[in-house]
């Protein structure tokens, strides 16, 4: 039996975070032995911020060797950036007939960047979750790896698929859901007490897969916390809980079970706590930073990683688009 579709890709918006590898990456490694797996680095959606064309490429480039360290096989997947693929603008632009202005303008992450940045409302961001449709549904993907905060582009996906299947008649999408192996998805918060790990709230916020021993200590020991527990059994604030949710990733049972017990019997001391995570971080993340170190001199590996991977990824899209092509009407003369 064929095996099911899963496509996934991340902004090239800099380093990989703790955030990203939760979120999405940790699924990545897992399902591409298990699926047929798309995996890109969605260059077109960082166009939004109008990136300079050196920082995109580095950015790009940087992404790439991230998800290698971090344990995607380009065997095991298709390994691809996104702008190498000219079929995914075809299939946006058509799913964009179909999209309207009231839906897009009442989607969450618009909504957001109509408030923080007003002076640029581009045509792309409100758009984005149709560009995003586009990379799902060029594949025919089933199962998305994304964190919580993607959900509602995974619904918008599923309304432009199912609409364009109705529309011209013919089942060509499935319907993509998001996926996190059988658990809920997740959202790893910052650790300034931010709701979500973003660049875009500042440094201190977020621990990069690069970061140093130093830096991670120094982060650590920064991260917020909270005042109490003042009564026993008491439930952790937002900020606590990211700690402890940080240590089920990073550190052994008995670690977490000890310091769960601390916090519901009021003993707990932070700077412990925060020390003992810092240092699980780092040797959590040490090979894969020393992997990173040693990945970035490999031009040629990256390249052959690139050819590989747009060509597999291109030949899978050309089918989808074909099939889009013809039940729309654009028919050959020839
Ligand atoms: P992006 O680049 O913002 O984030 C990439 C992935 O990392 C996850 N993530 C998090 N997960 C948990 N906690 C966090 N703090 C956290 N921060 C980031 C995101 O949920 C995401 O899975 N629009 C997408 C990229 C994209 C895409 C796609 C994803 C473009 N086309 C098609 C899937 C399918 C984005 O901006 O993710």
């Amino acid at each position: 039996m064929a095996k099911e579709i899963v496509v996934s890709g991340i902004r090239p918006t800099g380093n990989l975070h703790l955030g990203n590898y939760m979120g999405a990456v940790t699924n990545f490694v897992k399902m591409q032995y298990d699926y047929t797996c798309y995996f890109f680095i969605a260059d077109y959606h960082s166009l939004t911020t109008h990136p300079n064309p050196a920082d995109l490429h580095n950015n790009v480039r940087q992404v790439l060797i991230e998800y290698l360290a971090c344990g995607l096989n380009p065997d095991a997947c298709t390994l691809y950036i996104q702008s190498d693929l000219p079929q995914i603008p075809e299939l946006y632009m058509m799913l964009n007939m179909h999209a309207y202005k009231g839906e897009l303008e009442r989607v969450a992450s618009f909504k957001e960047k109509a408030r923080t940045q007003p002076d640029n409302l581009n045509a792309g961001l409100l758009t984005y979750p149709v560009l995003m449709a586009a990379d799902i549904l060029i594949h025919k993907a089933g199962k998305v790896p994304v964190g919580k905060d993607q959900e509602q582009h995974l619904e918008m996906a599923r309304t432009f698929g199912n609409r364009f299947n109705r529309i011209y008649e013919k089942e060509i999408f499935p319907e993509p859901y998001a996926f996190n192996y059988g658990n809920n998805l997740i959202k790893i918060p910052g650790l300034q007490g931010g709701s979500k790990m973003s660049k875009s709230d500042g440094d201190a916020n977020v621990i990069s897969l690069i970061n140093t021993p130093e830096q991670i200590r120094k982060k650590m020991s920064k991260a917020v916390t909270e005042t109490g527990p003042l009564m026993v059994d008491s439930i952790p604030s937002e900020a606590v809980q990211n700690l402890f949710n940080l240590m089920k990733i990073v550190s052994t049972d008995e670690k977490l079970s000890h310091y769960t017990k601390a916090y519901a019997n009021c003993s707990i001391r932070y700077g412990d706590l925060k020390k003992d995570i810092a240092e699980d971080l780092i040797n959590f993340l040490s090979p894969i930073r020393e992997k990173i170190t040693l990945l970035q001199a490999d031009n040629k590996l990256l390249a052959k990683v690139v050819k590989q991977g747009r060509e597999k990824a291109q030949e899978s899209a050309a089918n989808t688009l074909k099939e889009c092509r013809e039940v729309i009407g654009f028919k050959s003369f020839l």
